[in-house]
């Protein structure tokens, strides 16, 4: 799609061909050249083991045309380390930190009219894709591993945004399994909450809230999101509260959400969160680089028909978490912790 095709200001979470896409290719035991690509599809060979045995995983991150007429990539080097843990653990080739940002920088340079203006609110997101590209028949690891990484322009992943999400728990399906590939951003993960994610969709909720695989008694993510609540304590002293196991991903919005709310002197608390906790939270949200910060306005329990409430709207401390992070990635706040590239 051409730039001037594009309705700007009104950007969803969706796919927009650009013209590049970047491939590089692990064979012999090597990783080749970087390609730039202008075609959308790929071929693979039909034994590839990407397609039978779930030798896939991705990233995703964003890229930011700021005020200042910058153009800020957030933290990739984190996306480029949580690729390498994914890749590993799937059995793939691991790419370097230096490969995935040079794919990182390039795919955004060449794609730079797609970046949208600061005052759309909207930005480039970047999608790197790691497969198993060789053929196997026997469940073995692929000769032949596929890095590529393509971009589109995108708004909010929730289309109420700031106004706040319905979510509904779900106890008949897990995302993940308790020692499985929760921590890493394999395919399968999300391909696996699909038929929950419909399901919660069809009773009307925007997300769903899984509970953790082994007991059903702790909280573990929110969609395709991470989880946190907000506690305020007798003296007044705030605590960010989220949600840490291994059927967990790693959010790298997380991470950021954790560094930020104790630089405000909150207390920060990463670990299995009771079920019943979420009577105690003043606020709750769930976070991504897609999410960025979307707040969570009610959580339904179908086991009891109890509805816990966080009201309507964004409050206090998640819209001053969502300032700095969102300040920081467009380059209006100090970046004190060198995030940006
Ligand atoms: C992201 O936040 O980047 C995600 O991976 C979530 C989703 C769009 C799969």
């Amino acid at each position: 799609m051409k730039p001037q095709d594009i309705d700007w200001n009104n950007l969803s979470f969706g796919y927009t061909r650009t013209p590049v896409n970047v491939r590089c290719y692990w064979r012999d035991g090597q990783w080749g050249p970087i390609e730039e690509h202008t075609e959308e599809t790929v071929t693979m060979h039909m034994a590839a083991t990407a397609f039978h045995y779930g030798q896939t995983a991705f990233e995703g991150l964003k890229a930011f045309r700021c005020k200042d007429g910058k153009v800020r990539i957030f933290r990739m080097d984190e996306n480029a380390r949580r690729m390498q843990s994914s890749a590993s653990y799937l059995q793939m080739a691991v790419p370097s930190v230096e490969l995935f940002c040079e794919m990182v920088a390039k795919v955004v340079t060449d794609n730079k009219d797609y970046i949208p203006a600061y005052e759309t609110g909207g930005s480039l997101y970047i999608r790197p894709v790691i497969v198993g590209s060789g053929p196997q028949l026997g469940v073995k690891p692929a000769d032949e591993t596929l890095l590529l990484m393509f971009v589109s322009p995108v708004g909010p992943y929730y289309s109420g945004g700031m106004k706040g999400i319905s979510a509904i728990i779900d106890r008949t399906h897990d995302r993940a399994a308790p020692f499985g590939t929760g921590h890493t951003k394999a395919g399968g993960n999300y391909g696996a909450s699909l038929t929950s994610a419909l399901e919660g969709h069809e009773k009307g909720y925007d997300s769903v809230l899984y509970l953790d695989p082994a007991h059903h008694r702790y909280i573990d993510e929110c969609g395709a999101a991470n989880f946190f609540g907000i506690r305020v304590d007798g003296n007044g002293k705030a605590h960010y509260v989220t949600p840490d196991s291994h059927s967990i991903l790693p959010s790298i919005t997380n991470k950021s959400l954790k560094q930020i709310a104790a630089d405000f002197g909150m207390e920060v608390e990463a670990r299995h969160v009771e079920l019943e906790e979420l009577n105690t939270f003043s606020e709750a949200g769930c976070c991504g680089t897609a999410a960025v910060i979307t707040p969570v306005s009610t959580i339904f329990d179908p086991a009891d028909g109890k509805t816990y409430d966080f009201g309507q709207g964004v409050g206090p401390w998640t819209q001053k978490l969502y300032d700095e992070l969102v300040g920081i990635q467009h380059g209006e706040t100090e970046d004190r912790h060198g995030w940006n590239t």
